[in-house]
């Protein structure tokens, strides 16, 4: 099935963890840019995570908050993974960001229909695919055609991350490498991503050593 080209971006400490340091946003977000990539896929808990740790206190909701923004068509789609609906009260942060054309979220058959009655009565846009979890083959393939997405940018924490790892879905893996080691604090590790046990082969694309010690890899992911 056609899928757009999906990119994993990710700063990861020298010991492969996802989180327990001090990422430079700064940096992580201007390569992120340079992708030019016509969306990012976010996972649930990156979006929760994130707008309790950089957001402060949630903005309340105002009127634009429930319609369509009309921003820049250049500007990336924020498609969200969030059959949970844990997401539910905070997706005004994320629609009101500037550099966000617009969100779309992707549940499956088993979400809540009062996480549905919440999107439809801000005119989100929301696909459903899966029965537990969301079927990202068929999701990805309504999101090529419908959106016209051809780059997606991965913008998620180890979970999301595995399983479009597992199911063959990344295409790139761009590593922002800090220079840090933090040692066994928890599970959230690059290591745990090849749950298959099968080796991954990998062909360098480029290597850029950047400011403050940091390292830049960029991979494309081989046929197994
Ligand atoms: N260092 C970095 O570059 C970086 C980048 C992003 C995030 N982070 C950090 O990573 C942490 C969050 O990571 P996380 O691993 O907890 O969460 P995550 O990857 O952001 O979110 C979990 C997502 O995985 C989906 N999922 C889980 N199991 C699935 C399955 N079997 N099939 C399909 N989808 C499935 C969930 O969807 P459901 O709704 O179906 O459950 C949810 O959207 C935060 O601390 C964040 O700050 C770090």
């Amino acid at each position: 099935m056609e899928r757009p080209k999906l990119i994993m971006h990710n700063s990861i400490s020298l010991d492969g963890s996802f989180t327990d340091f001090e990422v430079n946003m700064e940096l992580h977000y201007q390569i992120a840019g340079k992708f030019k990539a016509d969306a990012n896929l976010i996972g649930s808990n990156t979006i929760k995570i994130g707008i309790e740790i950089y957001s402060g206190d949630l903005p309340p909701e105002n009127e634009t908050d429930f319609q369509k923004p009309d921003r820049d068509t250049s500007l990336p789609y924020w498609i969200i993974v969030d059959t949970k609906g844990i997401t539910k009260g905070l997706l005004h942060a994320c629609r009101s960001f500037e550099f966000c054309k617009d969100v779309i979220i992707l549940i499956s058959k088993q979400t809540g229909q009062d996480y549905i009655d919440y999107l439809k009565a801000r005119n989100y846009d929301f696909l459903v695919y899966g029965e537990k979890h969301v079927d990202f083959e068929q999701a990805f393939n309504v999101l090529m055609r419908r959106y016209a997405i051809k780059t997606t940018l991965i913008d998620a924490g180890p979970t999301l991350t595995r399983v479009l790892l597992s199911k063959g879905l990344i295409d790139e893996i761009s590593l922002l490498i800090h220079p840090i080691l933090v040692g066994k604090k928890q599970g959230k590790l690059l290591a745990c991503l090849n749950e298959q046990n099968k080796n991954i082969n990998l062909k360098l694309l480029s290597h850029e050593k950047l400011d403050g010690n940091l390292v830049l890899l960029r991979y494309q992911v081989q046929q197994r």
